[in-house]
């Protein structure tokens, strides 16, 4: 949700800027721009639109370049898309970028306005430039216009700044929105995220909330609260450059597809020890976990999807109640939390708004918080009572894949931890699961892969409709919700998703000649069940595409026009391939259609505002 670059060194910083922000461009992308200084003036170039539009005004404005500039890509909060709305804003004395809501804007605004300021653009963010210029021209000090500014200012921002008088140096300072910043030989960055400074470093600073942090050519000084100098921990990227590229593939999303085994293995392994689940962490000790009396799911879209999948499993194997909980909804509902509850937040990012919110909410009452997170050291990790990092290396596409793989991979893990230490699965039962999950699980997916143009065959009839819907009963309706989602909001093609036995209880009537219903069906015990769902979908002229196993399509005489065969595996594992073969079915359809799959319209990756 927005992206951040800045560069100071020996370089020119255009260049960096720019490639800088095309890495980043998957936090938003509906405009963008970039300042620059040099000889005591900023220059600044903003483009709605798509970074290449940016790049194509540079080249035709000429003569922009400098050793030191910031640069911004935006997911619009504060006014619509425009070059006028598009980061960074100035002021007379500084340029700024942003990423994250300020929730008091009018009231700044009026501050602003009794001081004689006036405004170009409808952002909270030239509020935020202005405030910032007003202190700057009381006392001349960079460190102490910014610490004013941000006690003036409520709401989330990762912010960079760059003063016309202040030679080659850029000021960065957050709260509640990611910024990291970092030294290389050539320079020192400050960024949104890791894959933007990939190509310069290794090593980089987190920056900590309420630290400025002032980022000279080749220094980084760390100011804390009271503007005394601090010291930040330096982190090493465990990424590699490949791991954020296309790898040859025509999108991200479908190479992150294609890492899942590879991502599945490098989740579960670490794990487990002597074939048996194992996490270090005291929160999962056998005795801790007799004690718990019910778990909660906290997590949003995709990430919370898992938590069903989590759910259903946990409760299965260990018979221990599970919430999944939306987690924008959660704090505000006044959740009924006990002492002897665990709260799970699971989050790819770690800096997903709601979900960071959530999380302070459960440590303020006292419950046991368990972050699953993908980006190291991210906050929902740092903020949790105990954290399990899943193996998915970066996930660049909007649309998740690879991270709700892992997810549900380590989730099954953890429900055989908790069966095993609530005496519900023997250690022998528990082995064998383990092993089977290491082996079969990366197998099966391999076997999904290898089917890429059966499901594109099957994509290409859903090309052309408006309304889809994806049913299931019992795990299958988990995975629905999630397979639905992942086609509307890639290929726009409004999507439901339905427990098979539900339609008939009022959706059914949307059910017309031709309407796409997808319907999974890999539960046996409930195989007949789907199948009447399904009979009832035919009879009123749906289009029948069922994601099963031949031998369950045989046995139980299940009625389609498409079906997407999966790997004839245990039925534990079975929602494994399932989850592929619908992310594939989704991504066939968008790149059909022509569309840009890997950043979809109204969207950005990790939603850092709430
Ligand atoms: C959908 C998608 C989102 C995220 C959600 C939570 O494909 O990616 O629904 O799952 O925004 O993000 P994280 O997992 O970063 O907290």
């Amino acid at each position: 949700m927005c992206g951040i670059i800045g560069y100071t060194g020996q370089n020119d910083s255009v260049p960096i800027l720019i490639e800088g922000l095309k890495a980043l461009e998957y936090r938003g992308y509906d405009s963008a721009g970039i300042s620059v200084s040099k000889d005591n003036s900023i220059k600044t170039v903003k483009s709605k639109g798509r970074l290449d539009r940016l790049a194509e005004k540079i080249k035709q404005t000429g003569n922009i370049f400098g050793n030191c500039g910031i640069g911004h890509t935006r997911w619009a909060t504060h006014g619509e898309p425009s070059d006028v709305n598009s980061h960074p804003h100035c002021a007379e004395t500084l340029a700024l970028v942003h990423n994250g809501i300020i929730e008091n804007y009018a009231e700044i605004e009026e501050v602003l306005v009794g001081a004689g300021y006036t405004f170009e653009s409808d952002t909270d963010t030239e509020r935020a430039a202005k405030l910032i210029d007003m202190f700057y021209k009381k006392e001349h000090d960079p460190l102490y216009a910014i610490r004013k500014a941000c006690r003036v200012i409520r709401g989330s921002y990762a912010l960079g700044i760059i003063f016309n008088d202040i030679k080659d140096t850029i000021f960065a300072t957050r709260k509640d929105s990611p910024l990291i910043v970092s030294k290389s030989d050539s320079g020192c960055l400050i960024a949104s995220d890791i894959p933007a400074i990939l190509g310069y470093t290794r090593e980089y600073y987190r920056l900590g909330e309420g630290i400025i942090a002032k980022i000279e050519k080749s220094d980084i000084t760390f100011y804390d609260e009271n503007g005394d100098t601090t010291e930040a921990t330096l982190e090493k990227i465990n990424w590699n450059v490949e791991q954020a590229q296309k790898g040859g593939f025509p999108h991200f999303m479908l190479k992150e597809i294609h890492d899942e085994p590879d991502a599945v293995r490098k989740t579960l392994s670490p794990h487990m020890k002597d074939g048996l689940p194992y996490f270090d962490v005291p929160l999962l000790d056998t005795e801790k976990i007799a004690s718990f009396d019910r778990i909660h799911i906290v997590a949003c879209g995709t990430a919370m999807h898992a938590g069903i999948i989590g759910k259903t499993v946990i409760e299965r194997l260990a018979r221990i109640p599970v919430n999944v909980e939306i987690a924008s909804e959660f704090r505000y509902r006044d959740p009924i939390l006990g002492k002897n509850d665990l709260v799970i937040l699971i989050s790819q990012s770690g800096e997903t708004a709601d979900t960071l919110a959530a999380l302070r909410h459960c440590k303020a009452e006292g419950v046991f918080t368990l972050a699953i997170v993908n980006v190291v050291g991210s906050s929902v990790a740092r903020e949790a009572d105990a954290v399990l990092y899943t193996g998915a290396g970066p996930e660049i596409a909007v649309a998740s894949t690879k991270a709700y793989t892992v997810q549900c991979a380590l989730l099954y893990l953890m429900a055989i931890r908790i069966a095993l230490a609530a005496n519900k699965i023997s250690t022998g039962e528990a082995a064998n699961l383990c092993a089977s999950m290491l082996k079969t699980i990366p197998e099966s997916i391999y076997d999904i892969l290898s089917k890429n143009d059966v499901i594109r065959n099957i994509a290409s009839r859903l090309v052309s409709c408006e309304h889809a819907f994806f049913i299931g009963r019992d795990m299958d309706a988990s995975i629905a919700t999630e397979a639905s989602l992942k086609l509307k909001e890639i290929s726009y093609i409004h999507s439901e998703a339905y427990a098979a036995g539900e339609l008939k209880h009022g959706t059914i009537s949307l059910v017309t000649d031709g309407t796409p219903v997808v319907a999974l069906a890999t539960v046996e015990k409930i195989c007949e069940k789907t199948v009447s769902g399904i009979r009832e979908v035919k009879s009123r002229g749906g289009y029948v595409i069922v994601a099963t196993t031949p031998s369950l399509a045989e046995k139980y005489n299940i009625p389609y026009d498409s079906i997407i065969p999966l790997p004839e595996i245990p039925e534990f594992l079975l929602p494994f391939p399932l989850i592929t073969s619908v992310q594939m079915l989704a991504y066939h359809v968008s790149a059909l259609k022509g569309l840009d799959v890997d950043k979809p319209r109204n969207l950005a990756k990790s939603v850092t505002v709430e």
